[in-house]
């Protein structure tokens, strides 16, 4: 019954919500506007590990204006009534726990909250707080924490260790050719546009409607439930726009917990934003350290893989990724063994941040896939295909589909691969050094159970809802253009609700699986409209669809008609006036239909990509530059290739950031990232970023999820930097096995 139109499911429209975003209609968590609104601001403690001695608040006290200052000593007793809560997406571990005692676990911690009738007074007298500590050893040393290092437990961490095959120790030893190499991954924050910021409305009868920026409002709303021993009910979270978030809005932030716990002891409405440097107190990219052995044979075929990673947490909780599956998943070769471990160092828990686990694990795979191909003379994408594996190697499943093939072929057609020069330094242009260099990316495609709701007025205006968030990456869109294909109306009279914890349950907006997801729980819910509609059409007199079914009409321009009779149909407004309806009104789940069965049928769901870079290189200048870069991505089906394509332009721009920018800085003696702002941090601006150019192969796949959708918000980073890397590579011949590859590494 479905209808092509030229705004469903395929088609490129603009996002539904541009319009709201560039005319700063748009309001975030800090800034909706609340009358008598209370401003809180954290003070940020200044060591790493030991404790407060005393906190002396009497200037802070005497600033006009000042309302209360809550700090562990005067924090009501009302949080925490379970000690052990967790959010949905914590790791095994005891989760922080903002002002409960005077123990400070990492540099940064808030100590206290300063609460004021203006944010300015706030601010100031925040800086007046003092404090003194009793400072306890640390470390935030990386290296030196490998001493600490232990292989997360399946009981405890509920783990699941990579799946070794064959005898990888034997077949790297017996290898005719062999690479062995060790890589370091630089802590990395999440630096979205907006802050994390929490905006509590105080309703008056006990209820709270909290604006948080989060990737996850339900989530949120159970947390806040569990802390504060309150009914859910009386907790309404909503985030209709998120400023970005790449993962740091997954958990609830401490900015949450102070201003609701604020709120609760003055009765008053309080906001409170984290600033710029407090980005830096909660989760990060973990650093890693990863080691790659391989051997092949003469020809380039590989025999042995061994791939160990380890990924730096807090001492307080265990964050866990998947780093070494990825390589030991993707390509052919009998015998691989993967070990992970990870080890706590004395900073915030680290957490998801996109890709995780990926990012780090898939790059570095790469990164020494091409040391291979090159200790073995053959042109780097050639290796791949000869090593292709059409099946999951680590599990030994076949995937539901793989179009990796297509994605080396359309990417190297498009970067004009086949006029690469094989040896590193011979490639130049003028006074530059030129390198290519390719890498592949993998990610999962996951499906998580979603509902949604579905309204149709008589008037033909279809408002479909759930409790999804759109964190920058087209979910309004996306939810749009389902309903639209279903339903056959165009987007403008379609209204999407999503970011409030009250609609239809749906997961966090996280690993990509937010489109297939909520997508197939708007199809659904359409598709029940449309049941109603067609049984309601056949009650009328001399109805003009007969007794059809839903495959034997079409819905579109708002009138449903016969598929093979397009003359014979009638308005959708004329079926709800003859019943009588004013509104037609659903909700539906979607748990996966087929999909869900996959786990039983032992498929694998992924997607892939082939990364082709470009960069220049002035040797005298000593400056790098990446200059073009090709992403094919075999994703499925894509929604919306606009939105799509938008995706895997933000992950190529973070991946060129975590190749050659990104690092957050520690001062071991003071266990604090130093260079916690914008200035100092290194993203990539606009001058560092030259042509990207993103292909989507043809990946039909009806397996994968309900509407044959596989996401594409993370796909888009995994494999970049290795791509960049490999091209410094082939441009210098030097290898830098170190990210970010700043120009001293090289030079
Ligand atoms: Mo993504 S790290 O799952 O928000």
């Amino acid at each position: 019954m479905n209808v092509m139109q030229n705004v469903g499911i395929g088609s490129a429209i603009n996002r539904v919500d541009g319009l709201q975003k560039v005319t700063g209609q748009a309001r975030y968590a800090a800034e909706h506007p609340v009358p008598g609104l209370v401003y809180g601001v954290i003070v940020s403690g200044a060591v790493p590990k030991g404790r407060i001695l005393a906190l002396d608040e009497a200037e802070a006290r005497a600033v006009p204006g000042v309302i209360e200052i809550l700090t562990h000593k005067n924090r009501p007793h009302i949080a925490w009534f379970d000690h052990s809560h967790k959010d949905m997406v914590a790791p095994p571990g005891s989760p922080f726990k903002a002002l409960y005692d005077d123990r400070i676990h990492f540099s940064g911690q808030p100590i206290a909250l300063v609460l004021a009738e203006s944010f300015e007074v706030a601010r100031h007298a925040a800086s007046l707080v003092r404090a003194s500590y009793e400072v306890e050893p640390h470390n935030t040393d990386f290296h030196k924490a490998q001493a600490e290092r232990f292989m997360p437990s399946k009981k405890r961490d509920s783990f699941q260790p990579p799946k070794n095959r064959g005898d990888a120790g034997a077949a790297y030893e017996a290898a005719p050719v062999k690479v062995s190499a060790d890589f370091h991954l630089a802590t990395e924050h999440h630096n979205p546009m907006e802050m994390h910021a929490s905006t509590v409305i105080w309703e008056g009868d006990g209820g709270i409607t909290v604006f948080d920026k989060t990737q996850g409002p339900q989530n949120v709303r159970d947390y806040l439930a569990g802390v504060f021993n309150m009914s859910a009910k009386n907790i309404r979270v909503m985030n209709p726009y998120v400023g970005g978030a790449f993962g740091s809005g997954l958990r609830p932030q401490y900015q949450v917990y102070l201003a609701v716990m604020a709120a609760r002891m003055l009765r008053r409405s309080v906001r409170v934003v984290m600033t710029r440097q407090q980005m830096f107190t909660h989760g990060h990219r973990p650093e890693a350290l990863q080691s790659v052995q391989l051997g092949a044979e003469r020809d380039g075929r590989l025999t042995a893989i061994r791939n160990s990673a380890t990924t730096s947490t807090s001492r307080y909780e265990n964050n866990m990724e998947n780093v070494v599956n990825w390589g030991m998943m993707n390509y052919a070769c009998e015998n691989a063994a993967g070990e992970y471990a990870i080890a706590p160092v004395d900073t915030a828990t680290s957490s998801d941040m996109r890709a995780p686990g990926a990012a780090t694990g898939m790059t570095f795979f790469e990164m020494a896939v091409d040391e291979m191909a090159h200790a073995a003379g053959i042109d780097p994408l050639e290796f791949r295909i000869r090593n292709y594996s059409e099946i999951d190697q680590m599990n030994g499943t076949p995937f539901t589909s793989k179009a990796l093939r297509e994605a080396y072929a359309e990417g190297a057609a498009a970067f004009g691969w086949s006029r690469r020069s094989q040896a590193p330094r011979s490639m130049k242009e003028g006074r530059e050094l030129v390198g290519w260099g390719v890498a592949t990316g993998m990610w999962d495609a996951m499906f998580s159970k979603t509902s949604a709701s579905a309204r149709l007025t008589a008037n033909g205006h279809l408002e479909v809802a759930s409790a999804a968030s759109d964190i920058g990456t087209g979910t309004y869109t996306v939810m749009a253009q389902a309903a639209a294909d279903t339903l056959g109306l165009p987007v403008e009279q379609i209204t999407v609700r999503l970011g409030d914890s009250t609609l239809p349950t749906a997961p966090v907006e996280g690993g990509s699986w937010m489109a297939a997801s909520v997508g197939a729980a708007v199809q659904l819910a359409c598709r029940s409209v449309a049941e109603k509609l067609l049984k309601a059409a056949e009650k009328m007199e001399n109805s003009p669809l007969g007794s059809a079914s839903l495959d034997e009409v079409r819905f579109a321009g708002g009138r449903i008609s016969l598929r093979d009779d397009p003359a014979r149909g009638v308005a959708i407004a004329e079926i709800m006036r003859a019943a009588g309806m004013d509104a037609i009104e659903v909700q539906e789940t979607a748990s996966g239909g087929i999909s869900g069965m996959i786990s039983q049928m032992r498929k694998s769901r992924n997607t892939h990509s082939a990364i082709f870079a470009e960069v220049r290189v002035d040797e005298e200048l000593g400056v790098i530059r990446v200059t073009r870069i090709v992403n094919a991505v075999a994703a499925g089906r894509i929604i919306n290739p606009k939105t799509a394509r938008s995706q895997i332009l933000g992950g190529v721009v973070m991946g060129i950031g975590m190749a050659m920018h990104e690092e957050s800085m520690a001062d071991h003696r003071y266990g604090r990232f130093m260079n916690h702002n914008y200035a100092e941090y290194h993203v990539p601006v606009n001058a560092d970023i030259g042509d990207i150019q993103v292909i989507f192969v043809d990946e039909p796949d009806p397996e994968v999820t309900p509407l044959g959708v596989k996401g594409v918000g993370e796909i888009g980073i995994v494999g970049t930097a290795a791509a960049v890397a490999n091209a410094i590579f082939h441009a210098t011949g030097k290898r830098v096995r170190s990210l970010p590859i700043t120009i001293d590494k090289v030079f």
